[in-house]
């Protein structure tokens, strides 16, 4: 398959499974397939058996495959000896269909593989069906058994908690496997189903490296290992649990797909992600300008009350929000987290005339209005578990532990799932609701239905449940959210345009989240929004110009009570807001780079238009520079023949101005130089202290 810069070739003999000879750069037309077997035909090692199975896209153990095998299926513990063959390849336009059969233990396989033309990114995903006349179960099923280039030794993976998510961690590949297991019933905070994979020494800019990963939002497993010839394969699939994927005779399953983007250097393979995202996976309403959101959940949190959220809405406006966004609290007695979830009704105790006077608030100021759900979940002390006690995901004899005080709905129940969709479109339908925060607040640990686990049914019902909701309002823009960033994968991005990275608003901590997020995601889906002073997370203090420019970073956003911000922060706040509506449509479709050999205790980043006539660009000091000076801004991305005026676009320069007895001359006023004189010499920075911020605007000089 070619894309347009791009390669995929499979490469096979006879009835063998074929192998994945090549995903990268483009080759050349007119490929010859002996000759590029003959490049490749692996020796004959000592202490192997005889005729030893070359890696291919469907490893098995009966072959003597030496690495992890693509499959574990059996018939009651018979049957699982498989080897199957190749029955045929089809081509059609940028697709290819390899089907293998094994009528030895009854069952087909299909491996989908697509090369985006546009892209360059690699979809690929496996269905298998039961040929057999008995049930076959499924322990493990590879959505993709990925054999990656023998060079690549080094590899990066994602994880954390909540507040923290997605810490970077970075390791050699070896024979030792990388192992990564969510058994939560949702992605997960600990274990992001992606990884970035490359040669030993990759890094932003250099080395070639992968970015793969697998499109699910419930229990998956992640599996790098070098086999004992020393090929790296990587898998990605559902986690099942015992008996869980059952499959009758004639049935199939197919799995969910893994995305994967090829460069050289992470910044420039997730770059070909982000494209994807863009123009193949996101809902359309994402290519429409974002509008800055107004949340009131750290504002209020529970305490909700006529008069203060009337006075909140104000401010919002005042301060320039688009969108105003209702977060928990609204719903029958949810006046705490321990009781209401289940009853999507308007609490009449403090809204006695439903949210009618909140919604005419919000669109009085010509704002639109956002509300909070948690569909899957309900607390004990709810009037729908009362009423509804068979509803919950459990498993007989075992109890359930509360999580956050509450527990997850059956949504494998098509009775469940009506109730939910009646209660939600009920609201949509009444308020004209324009945007919903869909959260997830709690790890699915028996997700039975009484007898067997349902576990791998949820995210899929989830799926279609926001489906029925967009199909019937088509206008409705839904976010995922779960407990910050536990459902961040591409499992629902189809129908969540918009996720919650964190609830971690401390933009110190949240800066290494945008950057670690956007390996996988383009900056504008990810709200990112203004958070107070003292930090409720972490307690950090940081200057609002920090928080402003950290929020410029995602989709724009207020989560703060702006009732009490001083005078003199809200202009400095007003002066980013009004740069994020000046540069946000052409920051929706940009190019993202890593700036690169910047001292440790500094991040940059920089988003350049598509046609490199303007970016912007950020440094935040993380923690005080080793050194007085933190060295030397390069960058990236730019026309390196055109002019580009360059200036820098902080409110003031007050935070930095006690420290630098006098400034590099270009922060005082505006610079001329060419692209490539500003990705090679580059501009010194000022002095800056721990958690201040530099913001630069470059324009292409016409
Ligand atoms: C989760 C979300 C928060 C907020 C609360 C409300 O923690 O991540 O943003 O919506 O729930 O209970």
């Amino acid at each position: 398959l070619d894309g347009a810069d791009q390669t995929l070739v499979l490469i096979g003999e006879g009835a063998a499974v074929p192998r994945l000879l090549w995903l990268g750069e483009r080759l050349p037309d007119g490929l010859d397939a002996e000759s590029l077997a003959a490049l490749r035909t692996e020796p004959l090692a000592h202490a192997t058996v005889d005729a030893p199975p070359h890696a291919s896209i469907f490893p098995v153990l009966a072959n003597g495959h030496a690495g992890p095998p693509a499959l574990r299926a059996h018939r009651g513990g018979r049957g699982f000896g498989h080897r199957p063959v190749l029955d045929t390849v089809s081509v059609e336009s940028d697709s290819l269909r390899v089907q293998l059969s094994d009528p030895g233990v009854g069952m087909a396989v299909t491996v989908r593989v697509r090369l985006d033309p546009t892209s360059g990114v690699c979809v690929w995903s496996t269905e298998l069906q039961n040929t057999g006349n008995d049930a076959l179960t499924i322990d493990w099923l590879a959505a993709a058994s990925l054999e990656l280039p023998v060079g690549f030794g080094a590899c990066e993976h994602f994880g954390g908690r909540w507040g923290q998510e997605l810490q970077c961690q970075r390791l050699e590949i070896d024979a030792g496997p990388l192992l990564k297991e969510s058994w939560r019933g949702r992605t997960g905070h600990q274990s992001y189903p992606g990884v970035v994979v490359g040669e030993a020494n990759f890094d932003c800019h250099r080395g070639d490296c992968w970015v793969a990963q697998l499109g699910w939002s419930g229990n998956h497993k992640l599996q790098l290992q070098r086999d004992d010839h020393g090929v790296p394969v990587l898998q990605f699939g559902v986690a099942f649990h015992p008996g869980e994927c059952e499959l009758g005779p004639g049935e199939s399953v197919t799995t969910p797909p893994v995305y994967i983007a090829t460069g050289a250097g992470r910044d420039r393979a997730s770059q070909r992600v982000h494209r994807h995202a863009r123009g193949t996976v996101l809902p359309r309403w994402t290519r429409k300008r974002r509008p800055i959101h107004s949340n009131s959940w750290e504002a209020l949190y529970f305490n909700h009350q006529a008069d203060t959220l009337r006075a909140l809405i104000d401010a919002a406006a005042a301060a320039g929000a688009e969108r105003f966004v209702l977060d928990d609290g609204w719903f029958n007695a949810r006046r705490s987290d321990t009781a209401g979830l289940g009853d999507w009704w308007v609490d009449e105790s403090v809204y006695p005339e439903g949210l009618r006077p909140v919604v005419d608030a919000v669109r009085a100021h010509g704002m639109q209005f956002g509300l909070w759900f948690e569909p899957e979940m309900v607390n004990p002390d709810s009037d729908t578990l009362r009423a509804h006690p068979e509803w919950v995901l459990r498993l007989d004899g075992v109890e359930t532990p509360l999580a956050r005080q509450q527990l997850a709905l059956d949504l494998s129940r098509a009775d469940v799932c009506d109730y939910l969709y009646e209660r939600v479109a009920g609201l949509v339908d009444e308020y004209a609701i324009d945007y919903i925060k869909w959260d997830m607040n709690r790890d699915l640990v028996l997700p039975g239905n009484g007898a067997r686990s349902v576990a791998a049914r949820q995210p899929e019902a989830v799926r279609e449940l926001m489906a029925r909701l967009t199909t019937r309002f088509p206008r409705l823009e839904i976010e995922t959210c779960a407990s910050g960033g536990a459902r961040l994968d591409w499992g629902l991005l189809a129908e969540c345009g918009r996720v919650w990275l964190s609830d971690n608003l401390d933009p110190i901590d949240r800066l290494r989240m945008q950057a670690a997020a956007s390996v996988f995601l383009p900056r504008e889906v990810l709200g990112s929004h203004v958070g107070h002073h003292r930090a409720h997370l972490t307690g950090r203090q940081t200057p609002i110009a920090t928080r402003a420019i950290v929020a410029l970073g995602g989709q724009y956003g207020f989560e703060t009570d702006l009732r009490t911000l001083a005078p003199d922060d809200l202009e400095v706040l007003a002066h980013y807001t009004a740069v994020y509506k000046a540069h946000r449509d052409w920051l929706a479709e940009s190019t993202q780079w890593t700036l690169a050999g910047l001292p440790a205790t500094a991040m940059g980043e920089a988003r350049v238009s598509p046609d490199a006539a303007v970016g912007l660009l950020s440094v935040v000091m993380l923690a005080a520079p080793p050194q007085a000076s933190p060295g030397c801004l390069r960058m990236p991305g730019l026309d390196r023949d055109a002019r580009y005026r360059v200036a820098v676009a902080n409110h003031g320069l007050e935070e930095l101005a006690p420290f630098n007895r006098s400034f590099p001359t270009w922060v005082e006023g505006e610079t001329v130089a060419h692209g490539a004189v500003l990705a090679t010499v580059g501009l010194t920075l000022p002095v800056m202290p721990a958690q201040t911020a530099l913001l630069v605007l470059v324009l292409r000089d016409e």
